[in-house]
């Protein structure tokens, strides 16, 4: 069976070991619910470190709903058995208070990329993550981070974290995985019943028409009012944002010879969707 370490000195003292036998170490940051999206993370870590630890922890700093924290999935034995067959070596799964200990008073916020679009909707949540990412790589010292493009603007935060406190871990952005639909895979689609499920795939199809069209000519807010009209009409019972922004800073784009990204959020059966597309 794959390991569970518990504490930071267990994490610690397995690392240390790795690294004297020669390997290099990559992890894999996860609140656990695990699914194909998070798998492939590991997989892609497994084919370029020789050691790989996959961490679960639900972060209460990065919810700003505490219904959201209670509600939040926790499958360990199930996310276990998943990580054990792609191979990974071992799992940390630290309690709150081995992640933050009475006493705890340090902040990590990035400024600029965690302003706009999930930074307005969701006050604290990007300090919440930068947070405890910037713990994750202390307490795991490993040499390379896996994070997916399904949370675009989460991994250009962390790029941005890791730049700034030069920290000495290599960042990876892993392709976002998804249904057949095109629904971006999420711990939260299981929460969609079978009606609001089969409505799911018209976020990604009404992005995907909408950067067709910008490329095509169409006008940003166009493309944009567009996309958000038929995702309204696909059956989604409202849209938070469609946007299209300078990928790395998720500003507006200034410079059109920048890549640009187009993100999402929309509610369909009380859910909260989440998605982002290359332009
Ligand atoms: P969580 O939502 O569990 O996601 C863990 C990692 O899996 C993130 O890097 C996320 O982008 C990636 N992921 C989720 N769904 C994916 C999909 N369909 N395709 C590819 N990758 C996918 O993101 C977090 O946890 C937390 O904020 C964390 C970084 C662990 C800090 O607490």
């Amino acid at each position: 069976m794959i390991p569970i370490l518990r504490t930071v000195a267990a994490m610690r003292a397995q690392v240390a070991a790795w690294k004297a036998e020669g390997h290099a170490v990559g992890v894999v940051p996860t609140m656990g619910a695990l699914h194909e999206g998070h798998l492939s993370l590991a997989r892609a870590a497994k084919r370029d470190c020789g050691r790989v630890v996959t961490t679960i922890f639900v972060n209460p700093k990065q919810f700003n709903n505490p219904e959201d924290l209670l509600k939040y999935p926790r499958t360990e034995d199930s996310d276990a058995r998943l990580l054990s067959g792609v191979g990974v070596d071992a799992i940390f799964a630290p309690a709150v208070d081995e992640v933050y200990p009475e006493g705890f008073v340090t902040t990590v916020s990035v400024g600029g990329v965690s302003g706009p679009l999930e930074g307005e909707l969701r006050p604290g949540h990007f300090d919440g993550v930068a947070t405890v990412v910037a713990k994750l790589f202390g307490m795991t010292q490993a040499d390379r981070a896996y994070f997916g493009q399904k949370d675009w603007q989460q991994l250009q935060v962390v790029r941005r974290l890791v730049r700034d406190l030069n920290l000495a871990v290599a960042i990876v952005g892993c392709e976002t995985v998804r249904e057949a639909d095109g629904l971006a895979m999420s711990s939260r689609n299981a929460r969609l019943d079978a009606k609001a499920r089969a409505k799911a795939g018209a976020l990604y199809a009404a992005m995907m028409r909408a950067a067709a069209e910008f490329r095509a000519g169409v006008p940003e807010a166009e493309a944009i009012a567009l996309a958000t009209a038929a995702v309204l009409a696909g059956g989604f019972d409202s849209v938070e944002y469609i946007a299209l922004r300078d990928a790395e800073t998720l500003g507006p784009m200034v410079d059109a010879g920048r890549p640009l990204r187009m993100l999402a959020a929309a509610w369909l059966d009380g859910v909260r969707l989440i998605d982002n597309i290359a332009v």
